[in-house]
């Protein structure tokens, strides 16, 4: 079944906590925390002390989205504040495969995100070193975006190879995801559904998640 995993980014800030309990007991399975470093993309967000500060007080998997240059450098921070994945950009990496080496030596889960634009072949020579691809369906920097086309085919494409070929990473997909995107994005391959102003601007949540999974019913 997929799995839906809520960004923080769309959470009110003011009450934080509240806001991840809200998501954990509307049926969420990860929270998504979006790393912004200002320089990467054009915004800022927060840094490993917000992850620490929730680190213990909720039972989701903390899915850490770095969308930073030179992730290398804050990798040892995010898994000592608790992060289980952390997700580096390609287009941030020059050895990706070292840094891929270092999460997994940390004892986190290794995640590679594309922009749209960017090509799958630079994932070509890791596949069996990484546990999740994650495909953006915006350009990265801010919630409410408006989800790009273009992208389905390279999800489909990459899942297509996948299941030739039994790699075993999960397929992630984030920005712009709603009850109209999701069907086509889960048809294409889609493993973990990121969605932040859908999920934390709803009444019902719970509701909302519930639709979300029930797209992959009849997936495993
Ligand atoms: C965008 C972030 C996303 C963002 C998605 O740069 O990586 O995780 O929060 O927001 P929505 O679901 O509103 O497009
Ligand atoms: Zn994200």
């Amino acid at each position: 079944m997929v799995k839906v995993a809520p960004s923080i980014l769309s959470a009110d800030f003011s009450r934080l906590l509240e806001e991840v309990e809200r998501m954990e007991k509307a049926g969420a399975d990860w929270l998504h925390i979006d790393i912004m470093d200002g320089n990467f993309v054009p915004n800022i967000t927060i840094g490993p002390m917000v992850v620490d500060a929730l680190k213990g007080k909720t039972n989701l998997f903390l899915d850490v989205h770095l969308m930073v240059q030179h992730p290398e450098d804050f990798l040892e921070d995010f898994s000592r504040a608790g992060a289980q994945l952390l997700t580096v950009h390609l287009e941030t990496c020059v050895h990706l495969h070292r840094v891929i080496q270092k999460i997994n030596e940390l004892g986190c889960s290794a995640g590679v995100a594309l922009n749209p634009a960017t090509p799958l072949n630079g994932l070509d020579y890791i596949m069996e070193d990484i546990q999740l691809v994650l495909f953006m369906s915006v350009n990265p920097g801010f919630g409410g975006q408006k989800f790009i086309p273009f992208t389905l085919e390279k999800i489909r494409k990459l899942a297509e190879e996948k299941e030739k070929r039994g790699w075993e990473f999960e397929i992630q997909v984030d920005g712009g995801i709603n009850e109209e995107t999701a069907p086509s994005v889960v048809c294409a391959g889609a493993d973990i559904l990121v969605a932040g102003s859908y999920l934390f601007n709803a009444l019902e949540p719970k509701k909302s998640i519930e639709g979300l999974k029930r797209l992959s019913s009849g997936k495993e």
